[in-house]
């Protein structure tokens, strides 16, 4: 690396690191808490169309109403903005569904133990579709992250077909996701956090007819005054913290986003995963057996090969 010519030129690199590395930590933090709430939610509530649907409609509240009130700037879009977010916002509703499907199936850690193989995605979908080559270092490093994923999903003893699909499916749609937002954001006046603002908008909007077709009212009523009558008034509080966590760490990756590549952002994020992970399976007592935790740290290490590689 190029040795700063003064201390004046080190000092704004060194203070953008302090910012990212603070975004990280609270895109962790807030991630985890948001993985607790939402997994206690679909134990007593096993409608994940519906909660995802609550979480993107806090989080376009929660927007609307800080531009109302002027505590953010309202971004100014046109036409032109929200046809380009369009794929985006179909790329994140069905990551987003996708994955509360899988956790109201499977355990959190199980969950985010087959999304840790996110980068393995971004490379075939890169290679094949976008017709992007990389170095054989690249490709090696896939060799551990899918073999990982394989082993902890063949030995997981709690193993469901649309819990594991959904998570897949998920790796899918936020790599499509990951790649058109940092084209979508680049050269725009657009800030991070508004630009999430705009997509949790979209998202809802495109999934609140599917939501409805899928579970509907009915099975929702049925199912809230169910879950009223186990947990108590506790349980409202429980959907609230998922959807407003749920807004607040897509909220600050994305303010991450606005400042670092796509790679850093995955590895960023398959660093969160080991965060979740461990505090999930430590919270739901989720069993575990040794070779099913080797498959997860041998996809993880995969992980840090392939941004080794990448580099
Ligand atoms: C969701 O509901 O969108 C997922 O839990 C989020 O997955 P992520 O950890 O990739 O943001």
């Amino acid at each position: 690396r190029p040795e700063p010519i003064d201390a004046s030129d080190a000092k704004p690199e060194a203070a953008r690191k302090v910012k990212i590395g603070i975004y990280f930590a609270t895109w962790w933090a807030l991630n985890v808490v948001f993985n607790i709430y939402n997994k206690k939610v679909l134990n007593a509530f096993p409608y994940p169309w519906l909660t995802s649907t609550l979480s993107l409609a806090c989080g376009s509240l929660m927007m609307l109403i800080s531009w109302a009130t002027r505590i953010t700037p309202a971004p100014k879009t046109d036409f032109e903005f929200w046809k380009t977010l369009f794929p985006v916002a179909v790329a994140h509703t069905i990551g987003h569904v996708a994955a509360t499907v899988s956790m109201s199936k499977v355990a959190v850690s199980f969950t985010h133990i087959i999304k840790s193989g996110e980068p393995a995605f971004s490379v075939l979908v890169s290679r094949f579709i976008l017709g992007e080559s990389f170095p054989a270092g690249v490709y090696l490093s896939l060799l551990p992250i899918i073999g990982g994923c394989a082993l902890a999903a063949v030995t997981e003893l709690n193993f469901n077909m649309t819990g594991f699909m959904g998570a897949m499916i998920s790796n899918l749609a936020f790599v499509f996701r990951n790649i058109f937002s940092k084209k979508g954001m680049k050269g725009k006046s657009v800030s991070g956090m508004n630009y999430y603002a705009c997509l949790s908008i979209l998202s809802l909007v495109i999934l609140t007819p599917f939501a409805i077709a899928v579970e509907g009212p009915q099975m929702w009523a049925a199912g809230w005054q169910n879950a009223l009558s186990q947990i108590g008034p506790n349980f409202v509080w429980w959907v609230a913290a998922q959807s407003v966590f749920y807004h607040l760490y897509n909220q600050v990756s994305y303010m991450s986003l606005d400042e670092i590549s796509p790679l850093t952002f995955s590895i960023g994020n398959t660093m969160k995963r080991i965060s979740v992970i461990v505090s999930s399976i430590i919270i739901f007592h989720t069993p575990v057996r040794p070779v099913n935790a080797l498959g997860a740290a041998i996809a993880i290490l995969g992980t840090f090969l392939y941004s080794q590689a990448k580099q």
